[in-house]
């Protein structure tokens, strides 16, 4: 069975963040995959402190529970939504905490696994959020899963949400198309291969070119 984890970047469980991940999750269980929600907006994530030592380990230094448990199910997932409240037109300091120690920390391919960014915001600083969330998944083979708008939803309290139609609309679209992205690259794979990545380049500049 197909598997998408979904990331609640907001404090609140039961926000507008929530309630754009909810209505993602209908549409997952009506096309027959698996969810499991991670609440992380409610706890206090330390940001990356670039010691580098995930090379050795494998995982996180920080043992705080979160970010190595989900990436041990980030791993074995087909599809990742990470869904943030908008803060000063930016996605929340928790869950770009969280997803910079996450994605910095695991060395696994996320060759091909499908991303989605969904962002939740009263009045403004929507599409820059997208943006920035949008990189996590471009910068690791991710394909991008889109809808019929960028994936947002407007509000300030989960009851704003709800009446926000085209915002909830957007998100089962997106969850559509998700769903059909997961199912479609299975199989390709099966039917072409999975396409080569070459590693080793980087830019380092050492003759100072
Ligand atoms: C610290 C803070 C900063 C915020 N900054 C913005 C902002 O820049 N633009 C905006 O439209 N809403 C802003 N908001 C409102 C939230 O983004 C909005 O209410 C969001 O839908 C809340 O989602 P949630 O219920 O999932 O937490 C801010 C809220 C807080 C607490």
């Amino acid at each position: 069975m197909y598997k998408v984890l979904l990331i609640n970047g907001s404090p609140h469980a039961n926000g507008c963040t929530a309630v754009a991940l909810q209505e993602m999750i209908s549409v997952f269980r009506e096309e027959g995959i698996d969810t499991e929600l991670i609440h992380v907006g409610n706890k206090a994530v330390r940001g990356c402190i670039a010691c580098g030592s995930c090379e050795r380990l494998g995982k996180c230094v920080f043992n705080d529970d979160l970010v190595n448990e989900t990436a041990r199910k980030f791993e074995e997932a087909d599809g990742l939504v990470v869904g943030s409240p908008v803060y000063y037109g930016s996605p929340n300091g928790t869950v770009l905490s969280f997803l910079d120690r996450l994605f910095y920390s695991t060395s696994f391919s996320k060759h091909l696994k499908v991303g989605a960014a969904v962002v939740s915001c009263r009045r403004g600083g929507n599409t820059a959020s997208f943006d920035v969330l949008n990189k996590y998944f471009s910068i690791s083979s991710m394909p991008v899963a889109t809808s019929t708008y960028w994936n947002q939803i407007h509000g300030f309290t989960a009851e704003d949400a709800r009446k926000d139609l085209e915002g909830l609309q957007t998100m089962r679209n997106l969850a559509r198309n998700m769903a059909f992205m997961i199912r479609a690259i299975k199989d390709a794979k099966e039917k072409y291969g999975t396409p080569a990545v070459e590693h080793g380049a980087f830019t380092s500049f050492p003759d100072g070119k």
